[in-house]
């Protein structure tokens, strides 16, 4: 019996900005301390894009080219672009539209996606329900954030979190057992005062009393987001694990959303993962939100097989969450640009 079609991710590729936002920089600007950053979070720095003529689309153009180039696919090739992203160039074109453009994707369909800090992990089952359907054979998934520009740097709070950068993967057919393999998301709109940036939509259009009022920044209530982010995704990590009968011995990795090192390491006891099996770069780039989980895959690409069962779990402002299990398709050694040794050196 033929096995069916799944969605495989067949290349990955990233852009980071060269800029580093250090705990000492933060510590000029706001009144904090490395120590705290580091102890309560997990960060030790993060990458900002400070050229103002670029963005998003900037971004998710240059790791998409770089995707496509391990690929070996031509843009003209690639069949639809989902960008997820919560910082798009402007509300309207889409960011994907523009991506689509710059990339020569002449024969591409594309939309943005929203769903904050589970962007990508949406996107991703989106674009994999295209190419199981039989709808398309090549699908870019991006997911890309330019946090700095929605950032308010006198919120010590917050401000500490964030940072910039994308992601970009190709998905292809597949009938070999491997691919996205199962998915549980969710959604509570009760939750979505906790984080939010209030400004610059229908609701509350730009004039100069939301600029006065600072509603065109991110504005968290971290501690009740902190709680329901923990659960939520220990939750979906766990159920996706239970329904497909993985043991903690049957995953390689857990791909879990960079919001804070404590919310990583709770999801990974319930789990019943050593620390060995997690994928963490939280300390190099902070909360890149849509960015998080395909700048995970590139940094560990060189030590992923195929058939390697990944468990990718992410929590966002929605709130959104959810967890999937992706099983690798191909030999990371073969084409990963660094190892991690260098990367983490
Ligand atoms: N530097 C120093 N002190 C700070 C600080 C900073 N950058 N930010 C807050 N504090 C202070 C607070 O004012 C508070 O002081 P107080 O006790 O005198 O009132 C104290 O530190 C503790 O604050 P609290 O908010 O309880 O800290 P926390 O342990 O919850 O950590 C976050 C704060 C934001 C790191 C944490 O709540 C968090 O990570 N939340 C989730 C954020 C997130 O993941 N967002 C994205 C969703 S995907």
């Amino acid at each position: 019996m033929p096995s069916r079609t799944t969605a495989a991710i067949t290349a990955v590729g990233t852009y980071l900005p060269p800029d580093r936002l250090t705990n000492a920089d933060l510590e000029a600007m706001v009144d904090t301390n490395d120590e705290w950053i580091q102890s309560r979070t997990g960060i030790k720095e993060r990458r900002i894009l400070r050229d103002e003529s670029k963005a998003t689309a900037f971004m998710s153009t240059e790791a998409a080219r770089a995707c496509l180039e391990k690929a070996g696919v031509g843009a003209s090739d690639v069949d639809c672009v989902i960008v997820a992203t919560t910082t798009p160039d402007t509300v309207f074109p889409a960011t994907a539209c523009r991506v689509q453009d710059a990339i020569g994707a002449t024969k591409a369909w594309g939309f943005d996606l929203s769903a904050a800090c589970s962007g990508f992990l949406f996107a991703l089952t989106t674009g994999a329900k295209l190419v199981e359907s039989g709808m398309h054979q090549r699908v870019l998934v991006i997911g890309a954030d330019t946090m700095s520009r929605i950032i308010d740097y006198t919120d010590r709070t917050s401000c500490i979190l964030f940072g910039d950068g994308a992601g970009a993967v190709l998905l292809e057919p597949t009938t070999d057992g491997t691919g996205v393999l199962d998915v549980v998301h969710y959604s509570d709109g009760s939750g979505g005062e906790a984080l939010q940036m209030p400004g610059g939509g229908s609701l509350m259009p730009p004039t100069h009393g939301s600029i006065d009022a600072r509603a065109h920044y991110l504005q968290q209530d971290g501690r009740s987001v902190f709680k329901k982010a923990v659960t939520g995704m220990a939750d979906a990590a766990a159920e996706i694990m239970e329904r497909n009968e993985l043991g903690a011995d049957d995953v390689r990795y857990l791909v879990p959303h960079q919001a804070n090192l404590r919310i990583i390491d709770a999801t990974a006891r319930r789990m019943g993962l050593s620390s060995d099996k997690v994928m963490v770069n939280i300390e190099r780039y902070g909360n890149t939100t849509a960015g998080t989980l395909p700048l995970c895959l590139s940094d560990w690409e060189s030590e992923l097989r195929p058939g390697d069962n990944l468990v990718l779990a992410a929590f966002g402002g929605g709130f959104t969450w959810g967890a999937t299990w992706l099983k690798w398709s191909y030999d990371g050694s073969t084409v990963a640009e660094k190892t991690l040794a260098e990367l983490s050196a």
